[in-house]
């Protein structure tokens, strides 16, 4: 675990593990499995009921991706994290688990192409309604809100426009309203 003194550079290499409990491996190794071994029936049971923590199966939980998601929350000062494999993977969990059909979210209308279809055309697909603001503009979003919004949600830096939202007034809105912000930093794709 990272101690409290340690700075932005020593976490990148050392948050979440700095050395492998079973082998003391000073490299965090890469579990290749897809499943874990139960001890017996009520230790899985146990596990799948969430009444005891441990591995499961690695689409839910995999050692090395653990140590990933720790120090990605780290570097960020977040509380925790979870790997996917790409942006619009996160950005679809992000607010499917949050939204359902009938449900909307506010966006910024300056976002990646890409997101743009996710959001107008997937979810629409999905009965979830997305409402641009005008660009980034706090005042606009909180304009689109009513009583089926879910999510406010925008990017930093901005893709393709670099702009940077003012944090300060949008998570102001946010918090009036009780809904939660979703920012995307992935410009360039690979980080979130
Ligand atoms: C701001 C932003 N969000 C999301 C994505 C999508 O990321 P991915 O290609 O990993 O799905 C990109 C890709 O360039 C991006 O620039």
């Amino acid at each position: 675990m990272s101690l409290p003194n340690q700075k932005f550079e020593t976490l990148q290499i050392h948050a979440g593990q700095e050395v492998d409990p079973t082998t003391g491996a000073r490299a965090v190794p890469i579990y290749q499995t897809t499943s874990y071994v139960f001890n017996n029936s009520e230790h899985g049971a146990n596990l799948f009921a969430l009444k005891e923590f441990g591995n499961i199966y690695t689409r839910i939980m995999n050692p090395t991706s653990d140590v990933f998601e720790k120090r990605m929350a780290a570097l960020e000062g977040g509380v925790a994290a979870l790997a996917v494999s790409s942006g619009q993977a996160a950005q679809f969990i992000a607010l499917n688990n949050i939204l359902q059909a009938g449900d909307n979210f506010v966006s910024s209308s300056y976002l990646y192409g890409g997101t743009y279809n996710q959001f107008k055309v997937a979810f629409k697909r999905l009965g979830i309604e997305v409402r641009f603001a005008e660009g980034d503009d706090a005042a606009s979003m909180e304009s689109l809100i009513d009583e089926n919004t879910k999510a406010i949600y925008t990017e930093t830096i901005g893709n393709p426009s670099f702009n940077v939202p003012d944090f300060d007034k949008i998570s102001a809105v946010a918090k009036k309203h009780d809904l939660p912000l979703i920012v995307d930093n992935t410009f360039g794709a690979g980080g979130y």
